[in-house]
């Protein structure tokens, strides 16, 4: 059952998850189609996102959900936003950046949304919480059938973008995770030598 090379041990206990986490890649989001999941498993989903590590219970994030006509909707500000930084740029490009949302049917804006902690909880530690649950998302809309995407692209880091979607200062767009039916497999992608990455610390 395992796509695994001969040589990667699987445990006697659930061997399914090694295989799924081992083998897992992104899908691409101009390759996903619909259907998207529906409300109860798109809120099953979220609430396994959020079940990350998160030193002191801060749930340093939140997520806004963009399904049906909310994607284009909200592409009228990616436009603006694409056109107000490149104004000599041709206007079927403004188009193409308001129909990003639309490539997938389901598209979750993870929000870092770190707070002052008098205990010392650092605002790194909070950032890299919003990442996990990015990741997390991603994990479980693959362990429901779909495929994934974490992006950011250009509008993520927008200061207009992130107006329109109601950003506060102390937060930051930590990806957009595009959901939905992978129309095209993805192929394995090549993978670093993790023992050219790992040293074992000897004294
Ligand atoms: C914070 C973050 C932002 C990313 N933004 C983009 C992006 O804007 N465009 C892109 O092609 N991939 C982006 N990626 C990479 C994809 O999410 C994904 O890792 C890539 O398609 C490779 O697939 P894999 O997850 O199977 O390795 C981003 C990854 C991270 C962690």
């Amino acid at each position: 059952m395992t796509s695994l090379p001969q040589t990667f041990p699987l445990p006697t206990h659930r061997p399914e998850l090694i295989d799924f986490l081992a083998t897992r890649r992104s899908n691409l989001a101009k390759v996903m189609a619909a259907p998207g999941p529906d409300a109860q498993t798109r809120d099953a989903m979220l609430d396994i996102a959020a079940r990350v590590p998160d030193h002191r219970k801060l749930a340093p994030w939140r997520f806004v959900i963009f399904e049906g006509d909310a994607r284009s909707d909200f592409g009228q500000h990616i436009a603006a936003g694409f056109m107000a930084g490149n104004p000599t740029a041709a206007a079927d490009r403004a188009i193409f950046e308001g129909a990003r949302l639309t490539r997938a049917p389901l598209v979750v804006a993870v929000i870092s949304a770190t707070v002052d902690c008098p205990r010392g909880t650092p605002k790194w530690e909070q950032e890299l919480s919003a990442g996990a649950v990015c990741f997390n998302l991603c994990l479980a809309a693959q362990a429901y059938g779909f495929g994934a995407q974490w992006l950011t692209e250009w509008y993520a880091y927008d200061v207009a973008v992130n107006a329109a979607l109601g950003l506060k200062d102390t937060e930051k767009v930590a990806g957009y995770i595009y959901i939905g039916t992978p129309e095209v497999k993805a192929v394995p992608r090549t993978r670093p030598s993790v023992a050219e990455k790992t040293q074992i610390w000897t004294s």
